[in-house]
């Protein structure tokens, strides 16, 4: 149990299962208070019983901005901002798509994104040290290769540009912004990808996530939470942070 983060409070969005959970667990383990927000209060409170320092968990569809005005409300102050929450539908052909679907994943996947920070900066500010960190995907960086995820790649190259934009503008104050792209982790939204409503997306995406897998080749979330917590501390901002995965590596040089 180190102390890095002793004296902080930590917002952690997705915390009741995966690399949320597992980011929690990690700020928890370094010292920080962790408020646990996702919809299942079961799995929230599964994170909290991991955890020894203050645990507060709040049930929330972050897809509401009145649930993210609420959820704010009820952290109090938050130093540690980390959005994690995001879905990868939804998922097929873009001519087949529902855009009430399409509007919901930007709605989590985005609009909370920003919310949440513009609920939670004006504290940060005011005792200038704050860390915000936003979820992304290789599909940023690679904006063709989830061939069938047009709405997850669109809401995760915004936030990379949203991001950016915020750590320019916060340049000097103690607050940073950066991204953080986890990897290709054993999660349940990696299985739905492979087997699940991504059955709908190009089949060679379905090939290569289920090899990447019989190779042994995905990370566990504690893992990848390893690689965002050991940055998280310093002064760097607007930043663009990976995992060590080697897939990215890998689909470089299979693409010549
Ligand atoms: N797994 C990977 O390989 C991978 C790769 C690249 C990027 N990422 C990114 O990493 C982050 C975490 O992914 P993961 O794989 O750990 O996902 P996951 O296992 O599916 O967990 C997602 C979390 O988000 C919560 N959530 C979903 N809808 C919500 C809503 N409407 N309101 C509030 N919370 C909601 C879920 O809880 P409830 O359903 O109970 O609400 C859950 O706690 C995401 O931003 C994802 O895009 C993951």
């Amino acid at each position: 149990m180190g102390s890095a983060f002793a004296g902080k409070t930590a917002l952690v969005t997705g915390s009741g299962r995966g690399i949320g959970r597992a980011l929690a667990v990690g700020l928890a383990a370094e010292g920080a208070d962790v408020v646990l927000v996702a919809r299942s209060r079961e799995e929230l409170e599964g994170t909290a019983a991991l955890v020894s320092t203050k645990a507060t968990v709040i049930s929330a569809d972050l897809r509401e901005l009145s649930a993210v005005a609420a959820v704010a409300a009820e952290a109090g102050p938050v130093d540690i901002l980390i959005n994690n929450a995001a879905v990868p539908w939804p998922a097929g052909p873009t001519a087949t798509l529902d855009p009430a679907e399409f509007a919901a994943a930007v709605a989590l996947n985005v609009t909370a994104v920003a919310a949440l920070t513009i609920h939670l900066l004006p504290g940060m500010l005011e005792r200038r040290w704050g860390r915000i960190v936003n979820l992304s995907s290789g599909a940023a960086q690679m904006p063709a290769f989830l061939n069938g995820g047009n709405a997850y790649t669109t809401t995760k190259v915004a936030v990379e540009g949203h991001t950016v934009n915020l750590a320019a503008e916060l340049d000097g104050t103690g607050v940073t912004a950066n991204i953080y792209r986890p990897g290709t982790v054993a999660t349940s939204m990696m299985t739905w990808v492979r087997e699940g409503g991504g059955t709908a997306m190009d089949p060679t995406v379905q090939a290569y996530f289920a090899d990447v897998q019989q190779q042994g080749q995905l990370l566990t979330p504690e893992q990848s939470a390893g690689f965002l917590l050991a940055r998280l501390g310093g002064e760097e901002t607007g930043q663009t942070w990976h995992a060590e995965d080697g897939i990215v590596a890998r689909l470089d040089s299979e693409r010549g």
